[in-house]
């Protein structure tokens, strides 16, 4: 047995294939309902074995959720493994729980969407969210294993898909030239695509596994406008399509900045095509001055006056720059126009 607690960080173990009929005795799942409800042979699994379902979304995160966990685990032993079986709003809720469970469980991750399987089951984060602050409470467990079932994608829909896709397409063009060239070319089928932005942020996550050398900022490309978008439309505009419009503000700002002379990797990303009359749509009913408040209140900002953006080189190379909150400024015209700058 490793001396090292559970949750110490390690790339994850993937597992492909298909969900496990029988489950060992010694696990805990905490399943999405509506995942157990679309797929009935996972669902007979895991209601042969202890478990919670739990509905998926934002409320799911909170510390009223972990603590329903751990009153229906009190007898769950402490070498027991929690399985977390659904999107990231379960596999958030499911990390810190597993990170308190007896001081520290097993956890094993079945990520059901795309951004989970892509994205929020690789790094060991996890969160909870307290009066509306998002991920305002969280902590690092790294799974042990994880199983991507690529039967769960089956009941996916294109918008659901579209959230990973976003995360996918960003790891490939931040972090891997090569990645980034054959996916340009032709869009890598499913398989492909989860496996290989698994590797892309395993080996991020592996060079800076708490988050202290800033390594894993590169992963925050496009999110800084990203949030902006989410918050100007009240969440409307989903994470994964505000991530898609924030990397085309951002590769505009690395421009007009001169971090980049690259013209034409925008056209790659996904929803290219609406790209532009979506970012009008958002930015044309709101003003500058909304904006700038939004960036100088955002949470990994670099100071009172400057905003702290991860700016595109070329493929597989982005530095981090402390920006002027008004730098985008002379961009707003056109992005309020629905036109390139
Ligand atoms: N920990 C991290 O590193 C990290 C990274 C990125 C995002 N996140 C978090 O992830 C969360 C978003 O994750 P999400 O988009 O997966 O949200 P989610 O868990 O709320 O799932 C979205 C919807 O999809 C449904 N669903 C799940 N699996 C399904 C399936 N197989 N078929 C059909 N429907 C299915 C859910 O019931 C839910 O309605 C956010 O809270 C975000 O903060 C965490």
């Amino acid at each position: 047995m490793s001396a090292l607690a559970p949750g110490s960080f390690a790339p994850s173990d993937d597992r492909f294939g298909e969900f496990p009929h029988s489950l060992d005795a010694r696990v805990f799942v905490v399943a999405d309902e509506r995942v157990l409800r679309l797929h009935p042979p996972v669902a007979r699994a895991v209601k042969r074995v202890p478990h919670v379902a739990l509905t998926a979304g934002e409320n799911a995160k909170s510390l009223r959720t972990v603590e329903r966990l751990a009153v229906a685990a009190l007898d769950v032993p402490r070498d027991a493994t929690i399985i977390a079986l659904g999107g990231g709003t379960i596999g958030d809720v499911t990390t810190v729980f597993a990170h308190l469970h007896k001081r520290g469980a097993r956890l094993v991750h079945v990520p059901s969407t795309w951004l989970a399987a892509i994205d929020s089951s690789v790094g060991g984060k996890g969160a909870v969210n307290v009066k509306g602050r998002k991920n305002a409470l969280g902590v690092f467990h790294a799974p042990a294993e994880t199983w991507v079932c690529p039967q769960l994608f089956t009941t996916l829909t294109p918008a659901q898909r579209l959230e990973g896709e976003a995360e996918a397409y960003k790891m490939a063009l931040t972090l891997d030239a090569t990645v980034w060239r054959t996916w340009r070319l032709a869009r890598p089928d499913d398989t492909s695509l989860v496996r290989t932005s698994r590797a892309l942020k395993n080996a991020i996550c592996v060079a800076d596994p708490y988050e202290r050398t800033g390594r894993r900022a590169v992963l925050n490309f496009g999110h800084t406008f990203g949030h902006v978008i989410e918050s100007l439309t009240r969440y409307r505009v989903r994470h994964g399509v505000a991530v898609a419009l924030g990397m085309v503000c951002a590769l505009d700002l690395s421009r007009a900045l001169g971090a980049t002379n690259s013209l034409d990797v925008d056209r790659h990303l996904p929803l290219a095509d609406s790209a532009r009359s979506r970012v009008r749509a958002v930015f044309a009913g709101t003003t500058v001055a909304q904006v700038k408040a939004l960036l100088a209140g955002d949470k990994k900002g670099a100071s009172a006056t400057h905003t702290r953006f991860v700016l595109f080189n070329e493929p597989g190379r982005t530095e981090l720059r402390d920006v002027p909150h008004e730098a985008w400024k002379p961009l707003w015209r056109a992005w309020a126009s629905g036109v390139a700058p």
